[in-house]
């Protein structure tokens, strides 16, 4: 079943790149946007834009990691304005450092509450209501990084996978209320948390560019939105092929860590 177009979309990370640009890219008369984010800043200039672009927008200043918090204020939006389509779009990145350094707990245990705990629990919070309801969106924002886990991100790649193997659970499962579940994979796409990131960075898309492509696969409700079309070819290949063959690959491509 195609979905129809969604009228209230709650996007989180929506100070950042990716999650900036989706917004910008739903903003439009008749369309309520609730965007989420920390900075402050960021967050009044990305709402002012999709208001002169003739949505009506609420913003949430709230760190993730703050589950009672997340959860409390899900629950009025649920209460208030349960949305149509739902975009867990927040994250951060983290590698073992240009120098081999390492990757250090505490920044291993934020990554793992950001891109994973606070993903499944806004999700979990809001499953309930839209069943009540038998319709509603949910896309998570997963990476082609989740196919293979990459030397340089492993903590990284690892909270993306079980981003990925989580939607894909729950597409299935969900179907039967009326709710369609999308996984997202991007590839490179410019960004602080890409820039940020050590190795070679091919096919980089531009937030725009890559916000209109996972607003159409989520259109047409496309169980994963993947791209681009040769990274996405070439990850995959690296967990379906023997793993001493994608070691060497990755070594040759110089993401040997
Ligand atoms: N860019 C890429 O190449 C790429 C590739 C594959 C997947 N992705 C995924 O795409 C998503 C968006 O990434 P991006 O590239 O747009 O990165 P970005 O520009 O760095 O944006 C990250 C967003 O996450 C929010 N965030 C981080 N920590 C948070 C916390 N503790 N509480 C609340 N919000 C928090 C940030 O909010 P504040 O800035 O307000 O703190 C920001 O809005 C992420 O899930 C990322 O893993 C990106």
């Amino acid at each position: 079943m195609k979905p129809t177009k969604p009228q209230t979309i709650l996007i989180t990370g929506a100070t950042g790149a990716i999650g900036g640009a989706l917004a910008r890219y739903y903003a439009a008369p008749g369309v309520c946007l609730i965007l989420h984010g920390r900075n402050a800043a960021h967050l009044d200039e990305t709402a002012a834009h999709c208001r002169a672009a003739g949505a009506e927008v609420s913003t949430i200043q709230l760190d993730l990691r703050d589950i009672p918090a997340l959860q409390k204020k899900l629950a009025e939006i649920a209460a208030e304005r349960l949305p149509d389509l739902v975009i867990a779009n927040a994250g951060v990145n983290i590698n073992t450092g240009e120098n081999r350094a390492g990757e250090q707990w505490d920044d291993i245990e934020a990554l793992l509450d950001i891109n994973i705990k606070a993903t499944f629990a806004l999700v979990n919070s809001l499953i309930p209501a839209m069943r009540q309801r038998g319709s509603g969106q949910i896309a998570l924002i997963s990476s082609l990084a989740a196919y293979y886990g990459l030397p340089v991100t492993p903590s990284y790649s690892a909270s993306k996978a079980a981003i990925k193997t989580y939607g894909e659970g729950l597409r299935g499962w969900l179907a039967h209320d009326g709710i369609q579940v999308n996984v997202v994979m991007p590839g490179y796409v410019e960004s602080a948390m890409c820039h940020a990131m050590p190795g070679p960075k091919p096919f980089l898309w531009t937030p725009e560019k890559a916000a209109g492509f996972i607003a159409r696969g989520l259109q047409q409700n496309k169980a994963r939105i993947s791209f681009p079309f040769p990274l996405n070819i070439g990850t995959w290949f690296l967990a379906v092929l023997p793993p001493s063959w994608s070691e060497r690959i990755l070594l040759l491509l110089n993401y040997g860590g």
